[in-house]
């Protein structure tokens, strides 16, 4: 057996013992398959109802999901897809993750032929963009010159940039209406509006408003730093409902934790949310003192979680008591630091907002300033918020003043007794 397979089955070896088939933490929703969801989604009642009244109603609708880095907007519109596929019947409903430099009537060109795979004429769009049509057309056999494909159909959205069509809107509009001759109604999911280009948002809603204002209804969904309530309500009175998410009380945490844990036990063994096992291999102490760390916000907690069990498996712990808790944290911390992609500048930006606590243009000193060698605050804006992408620091929800913190994931403070 290699070092590698050995390693492997003491991995299996620990997780078994605590009852667990695998290690159940996501950073992202959209990794996630629909069951897993299904299984460890927790709260957003409120939220929810919101949502869903709306699509007891006839009209169609736009909605607006909007919260910071991690908050759970993709799991939110995951969810509330997932619900319409099951219960709502002659319901349509398709999803995209906004590709880099697109328009929004491409995207949701793109995400409503997807769905459409009996449609020869929304696979044909998807070919011409250069995209997979989900079923192959008649393959061309060998007329491909070296190194390019003859029909396109190889190409994986994530690795080219879309070829918009000429028309986009138009595409889109006949596509609808080929789609609402089979359903009721068609929803538009386009999530990420703004994490490409934050300053772009309000030009792509400009001019998609025409596509917006049409026959499907539309979830759309970005952070308030892009797109704040003025834009959508007062400016543009483009959203019907905007839902915020904010981040969970500390028993919705602990209870999302359990729903993470029971995902990877054996159906028959899962434990009801006042069982203390029901934390296992976490104490109720070690628990909490996870769930307070994470502050409600749930890809923290995942992140979190995630790091504190791999230290775990490594000292194959019976349990994760506070000692295991604190070097699975610090462990976090050096992960987290080290990620690939951070630049000595984005360094020098950390150190100083590790350094001030909060920074903003306010606490920023001159000597600072130089140190960075920027003249002011503002340039360093796109560093900070590069910060944010990385989980480092996080922005103060003020409207006014930009303020930002480090994340509880990287910040000093052991934890806390409690
Ligand atoms: N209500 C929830 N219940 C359980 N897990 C959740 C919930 N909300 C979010 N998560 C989990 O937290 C992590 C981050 O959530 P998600 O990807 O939805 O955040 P996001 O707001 O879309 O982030 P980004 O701004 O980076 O797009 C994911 O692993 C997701 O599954
Ligand atoms: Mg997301």
């Amino acid at each position: 057996m290699s070092e590698a397979d050995r390693i492997y089955d003491e991995l299996s070896r620990t997780l078994s013992r605590w009852g667990l088939a695998a290690i159940p933490f996501s950073e992202s929703a959209s990794t996630l398959r629909g069951s897993q969801l299904r299984d460890v989604f927790t709260g957003r009642t409120t939220e929810l109802r919101e949502a869903l009244a709306l699509f007891h109603g006839r009209e169609r609708k736009r909605l607006l999901v909007y919260g910071w880095v991690g908050i759970g907007k993709t799991a939110f519109i995951l969810e509330l897809l997932g619900v319409l596929r099951r219960k709502a019947k002659d319901t349509l409903t398709t999803y995209i993750q906004l590709p880099p430099a697109t328009d929004l009537a491409t995207a949701a060109l793109i995400a409503l032929a997807r769905e459409m795979e009996d449609d020869e004429w929304a696979q044909h769009q998807l070919n011409q963009m250069g995209l997979r049509p989900r079923k192959r057309p008649v393959k061309k056999k060998g007329t491909a010159k070296a190194g390019v494909s003859s029909t396109g159909i190889e190409t994986e959205e994530e690795t080219v940039l879309v070829q918009s069509p000429r028309f986009p809107s138009l595409s889109f509009e006949d596509l609808l209406q080929r789609a609402l001759d089979k359903y009721d109604r068609v929803v538009v999911a386009i999530d990420d509006l703004d994490k490409q280009d934050p300053a772009r948002v309000r030009q792509l809603l400009r001019d998609a408003q025409g596509m917006l204002k049409g026959e499907a209804w539309f979830i759309l969904s970005g952070h308030p730093s892009g797109l704040t309530r003025d834009i959508l309500t007062r400016e543009m009175g483009l959203f019907d409902l905007a839902i915020e998410l904010t981040p969970m009380d500390q028993s919705t945490t602990y209870r999302m934790l359990v729903n993470y844990l029971n995902s990877v036990r054996p159906k028959n063994a899962r434990l009801a949310l006042d069982d203390p096992k029901a934390v296992y291999p976490f104490t109720l102490r070690t628990a909490s003192q996870l769930v307070a760390r994470s502050e409600g916000v749930p890809r923290w907690l995942n992140r979190l979680g995630s790091y504190v069990m791999l230290e775990a498996i490594e000292t194959q712990a019976e349990t994760i008591t506070p000692k295991v808790l604190q070097q699975g944290l610090e462990y976090a911390e050096r992960q987290l630091r080290g990620q690939k992609g951070l630049t000595p500048e984005d360094y020098y930006v950390l150190d100083l907002v590790l350094e001030k606590g909060t920074l903003s243009d306010e606490t920023i000193t001159l000597e600072d300033l130089e140190r960075i060698k920027v003249k002011e605050f503002g340039e360093i804006l796109p560093i900070l918020e590069k910060l944010v992408q990385f989980d480092l620091v996080h922005r103060l929800p003020s409207e006014r003043a930009a303020e930002y913190t480090p994340t509880p994931l990287i910040s000093r403070e052991s934890t806390k007794k409690s």
